[in-house]
């Protein structure tokens, strides 16, 4: 298979760790991004710190961030292949307690990162006349529960699901492909030690692990005809739910 060079945000930690581990493993060039310098440093030396590895600090939702991990991305490997949008922030607040401080957070680091990220990268894309765009959402964008009030998170990410259907829309031609992966609740640290807990919103009666959507990931990366699709990796959260 074509060597390629991966360029994922939010790789610090949790799926974006892994699906750096996961390309790294076989044979990809990879640029890790994460907001916090030494978190993403300290992964750097996790994953190998090998020839095929880089690294951008910087937070998302500003377009020279994403700038910035193109441009090492040429620097180091001559390409940008495939980029995966996986920085994003969760967390519950009841509707009536969401100011406009607490929306921004949500808006700047899911919406304009992934907006952002991808405007810095497409034009070399463009210019390759190849590349793959995944975004990371979520099936509670179409599937919402009364116990998780989390509207902020999931306004952000259901506009992400949008931008990927109009993304695909206007750079299918170009051989330019974006698609969304959307996790059910995945073991790592967004969770904390309680994960288990939410064993019952799947189907299969058990949490995601990190490989889970990992795999999916280098799947659609790696396909050829795979294009504004919302793919559920949710253990069939999306279809019902585990609960006596
Ligand atoms: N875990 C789940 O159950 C689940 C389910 C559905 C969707 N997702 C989505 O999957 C993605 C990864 O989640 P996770 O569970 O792996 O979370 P995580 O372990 O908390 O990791 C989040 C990563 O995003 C980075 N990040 C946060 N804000 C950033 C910013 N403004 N700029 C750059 N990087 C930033 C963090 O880096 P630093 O801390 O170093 O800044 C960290 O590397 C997110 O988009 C999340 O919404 C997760």
């Amino acid at each position: 298979m074509k060597k390629q060079t991966i360029i994922v945000t939010g790789a610090s930690s949790g799926i974006g760790k892994e699906v750096a581990r996961h390309f790294l493993a076989n044979g990809d060039n990879v640029v890790i991004n994460s907001a916090t310098a030494e978190k993403l440093e300290q992964t750097y030396h996790e994953l190998g710190g090998g020839d095929n590895l880089a690294m951008v600090a910087g937070d998302v939702k500003y377009k020279s961030t994403g700038e910035k991990l193109l441009a090492i991305a040429l620097e180091k490997f001559g390409s940008a292949d495939v980029l995966v949008n996986n920085a994003g922030i969760y967390e519950t607040r009841p509707f009536l307690e969401v100011d406009e401080a607490y929306l921004d957070r949500f808006l700047d680091t899911n919406l304009k990162g992934t907006f952002f990220t991808t405007q810095a990268v497409i034009p070399q894309m463009l210019k390759q006349r190849d590349g793959v765009v995944i975004n990371i959402g979520t099936p509670l964008v179409v599937h919402a529960l009364g116990g998780a009030p989390s509207t902020a998170p999931v306004a952000s990410k259901g506009a992400i699901h949008s931008l990927t259907l109009q993304l695909a829309a206007e750079f299918g031609k170009d051989n330019i492909r974006v698609n969304t992966i959307a996790p059910g609740v995945i073991r790592t640290p967004m969770h904390g030690a309680e994960v288990d807990k939410g064993a019952g919103l799947h189907l299969v009666n058990r949490v995601g692990e990190v490989e889970d959507v990992a795999q999916m990931v280098y799947t659609v990366a790696k396909s050829n005809f795979i294009n504004g699709a919302i793919i559920n990796v949710d253990g069939g959260m999306g279809a019902g739910h585990n609960l006596n």
